[in-house]
């Protein structure tokens, strides 16, 4: 995702996104799920301060995923999924231009994994969010990658050592244009 996890810490983080002439102020968005084919139990919702606490479950579930600290979640738009109405995953994306948006993080708890929870929130990402949707992902993530994929998205550009102190590259994916 996003942040390398040597530096997912609020302040890199947020020092990057502010070094980035094209990265726009938070703004409020509506989450927009009507032309989805939910599964019936899956709900995706726009999260709040008061679900910060299970988005810090599903992420200390999720090693893969950049733990980031819960305050960088203000700084973003986050989406809760609820699965069977109890908190099974979430993502964290940005608009960052007008006509470009990109994914920050993304888990899914392991008890409810394969059950269409991330790609529902892709989905809600994709109806939400302006324009072509870009992503980082750790080149042997190779199940976040088969996610991407069988959702369209392809590669885009490629980042040496952007993990891990060096050791692991990222693969840049897009969808849209
Ligand atoms: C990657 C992750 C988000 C997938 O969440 P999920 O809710 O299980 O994914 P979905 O059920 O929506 O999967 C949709 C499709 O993506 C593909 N897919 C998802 N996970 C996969 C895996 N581990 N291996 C292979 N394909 C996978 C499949 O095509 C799947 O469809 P299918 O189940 O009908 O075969 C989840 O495994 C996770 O949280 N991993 C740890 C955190 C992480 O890696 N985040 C991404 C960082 S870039």
């Amino acid at each position: 995702m996003k942040a390398k996890p040597s530096a997912a810490s609020g302040t890199s983080r947020r020092a990057a996104l502010a070094r980035n002439p094209r990265t726009q102020p938070k703004q409020a968005v509506k989450v927009k799920t009507q032309a989805l084919p939910l599964p019936e139990a899956i709900v995706i919702r726009v999260a709040s301060e008061s679900d910060f606490p299970a988005i810090a479950r599903l992420q200390q579930q999720c090693p893969d995923a950049a733990q980031w600290p819960l305050g960088d979640y203000s700084g973003c738009n986050t989406f809760l999924a609820l699965l069977e109405k109890t908190p099974a995953g979430f993502c964290a994306w940005r608009q960052t231009a007008p006509d470009e948006a990109e994914l920050l993080n993304l888990g899914v708890a392991p008890a409810f994994r394969r059950r269409g929870v991330a790609r529902a929130l892709l989905e809600a990402l994709r109806n939400t969010a302006s324009g072509a949707l870009f992503l980082e992902v750790a080149e042997n993530n190779h199940g976040a990658i088969a996610l991407y994929t069988a959702a369209g998205w392809t590669p885009a550009g490629y980042r040496p050592g952007y993990y891990h102190h060096g050791t692991v590259n990222a693969v840049v994916m897009k969808k849209g244009s």
